[in-house]
C-alpha cells in the first residue's frame, strides 16, 4: 500500500523532472550531434496493423525490434521474434554482429547528462543475414542510430550490458533515454531486458522510479508473471521470461500499453 503511494507521487514528479532532465541534455545533444530527444512523452504511438507473438498469445504492433550495444547477443532475439516485428535493428559501434569488429575503432566519446555515453560514430545501415534471418546491423552509437536510421519500435530489447569496463554506459534506462524509447515504443508493444543500467544510483527517484521493476531489486519486490504497474499513462505487464539464457540475469519480457480513459 505504501509502495502504491509512493509510486503515484514519484509518477507525477517524473515527468516534470525528466522534462527538466532531458532539457539538460539536449543542451549538449543539439549543439554536438544537432537532435534533441523528444520530450513528448505523454502521447502513445499508434499502428493499427499487427503480427502475432505466439509463444505469448499477443497481437504486437507491427514495428521494429531495436537492440542497442547489442555485441553478438542476436541469436535468441531473432528466434523468439522472428515472425512478429517488421525488421530487426542491432546497433554496436564496435562490435556490430555480422561485420567487422573494430574495438578500435578511433571515436569520440561525449558525456551527456541524465544520458551516460554518447560515442560520435554513425554508418550507413547494412542488411545482413544472422541466424537464418535478414537484419539491417547499424556499426553506430545506438542512441544516434535510434535517432537517425530506426524506424518506430514494436519491441525494445535491452540485456547484458553495464556502466563499467565493456559496458556501453548508455543509459537506455535511466528517465531521459527511457522515455525517449517510450515515446518511439508502439502502443501494445514490448520492452525486453534484464534491467541492465537501471536506476539504482544517483539520486531518490531512481531508485523509486517504477520501471526498476524491470532489475528485480529492492524497494520493489520480485516481479512475477502477470504483474503489472502504471506509469506515463502506461500499463507495463509482465508477460513471460526468455528462458534462453542460462545464468545469466533473467530476460524479462514486459507489455507496454496505454491506459484507456474510462
Ligand atoms: C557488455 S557488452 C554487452 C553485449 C550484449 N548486450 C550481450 O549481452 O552480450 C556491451 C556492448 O555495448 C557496445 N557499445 C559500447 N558503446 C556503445 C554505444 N555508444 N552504443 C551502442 N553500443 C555500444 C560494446 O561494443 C559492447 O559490444
Amino acid at each position: 500500500m505504501e509502495e502504491d503511494a509512493a509510486e503515484v507521487e514519484y509518477s507525477v514528479l517524473d515527468f516534470v523532472q525528466v522534462q527538466s532532465w532531458a532539457s539538460e541534455a539536449n543542451e549538449v545533444l543539439r549543439p554536438r550531434f544537432g537532435f534533441e530527444v523528444s520530450m513528448q512523452f505523454l502521447e502513445t504511438r499508434q499502428h493499427h496493423e499487427t503480427r502475432r507473438y505466439t509463444a505469448a498469445g499477443l497481437d504486437l504492433p507491427k514495428g521494429a525490434l531495436f537492440y542497442p550495444c547489442c555485441g553478438s547477443d542476436v541469436e535468441v532475439p531473432i528466434s523468439e521474434f522472428a515472425n512478429c516485428v517488421e525488421s530487426f535493428h542491432f546497433a554496436d559501434p564496435f562490435n556490430p554482429p555480422g561485420l567487422p569488429r573494430s574495438s578500435t575503432r578511433v571515436a569520440e566519446f561525449i558525456d551527456v547528462p541524465y544520458v551516460g555515453t554518447v560515442v560520435g560514430l554513425l554508418s550507413n545501415p547494412v542488411r545482413c543475414t544472422l541466424s537464418g534471418k535478414s537484419a539491417i546491423v547499424h556499426a553506430s552509437d545506438g542512441l544516434l542510430a535510434l535517432r537517425h536510421h530506426i524506424p518506430d519500435l514494436s519491441i525494445f530489447y535491452y540485456r547484458g550490458d553495464s556502466t563499467g569496463e565493456g559496458g556501453s554506459n548508455q543509459l537506455w534506462l535511466k528517465p531521459v533515454l527511457f522515455h525517449y524509447v517510450l515515446s518511439r515504443l508502439y502502443d501494445g508493444g514490448l520492452i525486453v531486458t534484464d534491467g541492465s543500467n537501471c536506476g539504482y544510483t544517483d539520486f531518490d527517484l531512481d531508485i523509486i522510479a517504477p520501471w526498476n521493476r524491470f532489475m528485480r531489486l529492492p524497494p520493489f519486490s520480485h516481479a512475477c508473471i502477470g504483474d503489472s504497474f502504471q506509469y506515463l499513462n502506461r500499463t507495463f505487464t509482465y508477460i513471460c521470461t526468455l528462458d534462453r539464457y542460462q545464468g545469466r540475469k533473467p530476460v524479462g519480457v514486459w507489455s507496454v500499453r496505454r491506459v484507456h480513459a474510462i
